[in-house]
């Protein structure tokens, strides 16, 4: 196996609590997997070097909340938006109609195309869920397209009563047939808990289903008002509660004493005009937070993980390392990896050479692109 030593790094971030941060660094890469991270002045000798010139490096990217499967775009529903229009979720619908239009090829060529939109802007995991097919074949069709791109598939036929159905007969096709049919292709289920979408009992129902199948829990909870998604997803001991824009003092305590993540998805809140997540409280309270794009047609159309770092600063009093973390070590706890989102010996070599020389740059500068190199499982990407 050649061995590839990345030397002359300005600060290294690893995501390894035992030692965050490392200035004048050195990381050696053993094929796919991290060997050794240290000092520059202490790195070993390697088959390669590379002289990183004094950029940052970080972990690659883990975006751990993802709607990638669909086709059509809802610019008009934006452009509603930003005239007054509040978002209801309802504009899901619309996607799942040119969704179930396009053929198949047509919508795999989508999806991996914003999967590579996403590598290049330094994600090296993503997670994709289903949510716009919301019949047994199209749903099943989106999984088997996601599950080509990424171990870290989720079945969200639970995404929104279909046009057509009522709200019983949907919740028992969901937990009964279309699991079955989709569990072969999905790691997790998903439930969105919300006024509009799926109340409480409905969520616990089909979470329970998946539970039974062999899936990990994620849960769509409290994006566009209180409810009982935050406490479902601790009390079932879900991997992640997700958007948690609006909580309780109770809420806030569940996350805090359970193992289940906080994902906040600040792009969701840019794109909707909605008032952000109250990070500071969740972490001054304990709970871990991670960082993810939401990236859909309707409440969060960006593949951008650095914006939404930016944005995690400037509008949510997240510090930059406290972003930086959730982007990466936190994205990695709300999938319950252990391989990716740090650089510790043993993990998988994926990570990002950045054109700056300090992670603190993809908030300071924002919106520009800093993402000078990516490797995934040790290989540069061209
Ligand atoms: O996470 N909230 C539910 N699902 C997506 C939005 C989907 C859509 O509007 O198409 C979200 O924001
Ligand atoms: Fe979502």
């Amino acid at each position: 196996m050649t061995t590839t030593l990345i030397d002359g790094i300005g600060v290294l971030y690893t995501g390894d609590p035992e030692r965050e941060e490392i200035e004048d660094a050195a990381i050696v890469l053993d094929g796919g997997l991290v060997a050794w991270t240290g000092t520059s002045g202490e790195a070993p000798d390697a088959d390669e070097r590379v002289d990183a010139e004094g950029r940052a490096v970080i972990p690659g990217f883990v975006d751990s909340h993802a709607h990638l499967v669909f086709a059509g775009d809802r610019t008009a529903e934006f452009q509603a938006r930003m005239s007054g229009e509040p978002y209801t979720g309802g504009g899901i619908r619309t996607t799942v109609a040119a969704t179930r239009r396009a053929g198949d090829a047509e919508l795999a060529a989508r999806t991996l195309g914003l999967v590579d939109e996403m590598c290049a802007q330094g994600t090296t995991t993503v997670e994709i869920k289903s949510g716009y097919g919301l019949t047994v074949a199209d749903e099943r069709r989106s999984l088997r397209i996601a599950a080509r791109l990424t171990e870290e598939t989720t079945f969200l036929g639970a995404h929104v009563v279909p046009a057509d159905m009522d709200a019983d007969s949907y919740v028992r096709l969901v937990a009964g047939e279309m699991l079955e049919a989709c569990a072969p292709y999905a790691k997790w289920v998903d439930v969105f808990c919300e006024r509009g979408a799926f109340d409480g009992d409905q969520t616990r129902e089909i979470l329970g289903a998946g539970q039974k199948a062999g899936l990990g829990l994620r849960v769509h909870a409290n994006q566009l008002g209180e409810g009982p998604g935050v406490r479902i997803a601790c009390e079932l001991g879900a991997a992640s509660a997700d958007h948690c824009t609006h909580l309780t003092p109770a809420d806030v305590d569940a996350l805090a004493s359970s193992g289940t993540v906080a994902t906040l998805l600040p792009g969701a809140e840019f794109s909707t005009r909605s008032p952000y997540p109250d990070a500071r409280r969740l972490i001054d309270a304990g709970a871990t937070v991670a960082l993810a794009t939401d990236c859909n047609p309707g409440s969060s159309f960006t593949s951008s993980m650095a914006f939404c770092v930016a944005l995690a600063v400037r509008e949510m009093r997240m510090t930059p390392l406290e972003a930086i973390r959730a982007a990466t070590y936190g994205g990695a706890r709300a999938l319950r990896r252990t391989d990716v989102g740090w650089l510790r010996p043993g993990a998988r070599a994926d990570l990002v050479v950045l054109d700056a020389p300090s992670y603190v740059h993809l908030a300071y500068r924002p919106g520009v692109p800093l993402v000078h190199q990516v490797f995934q499982g040790g290989l540069l990407l061209e």
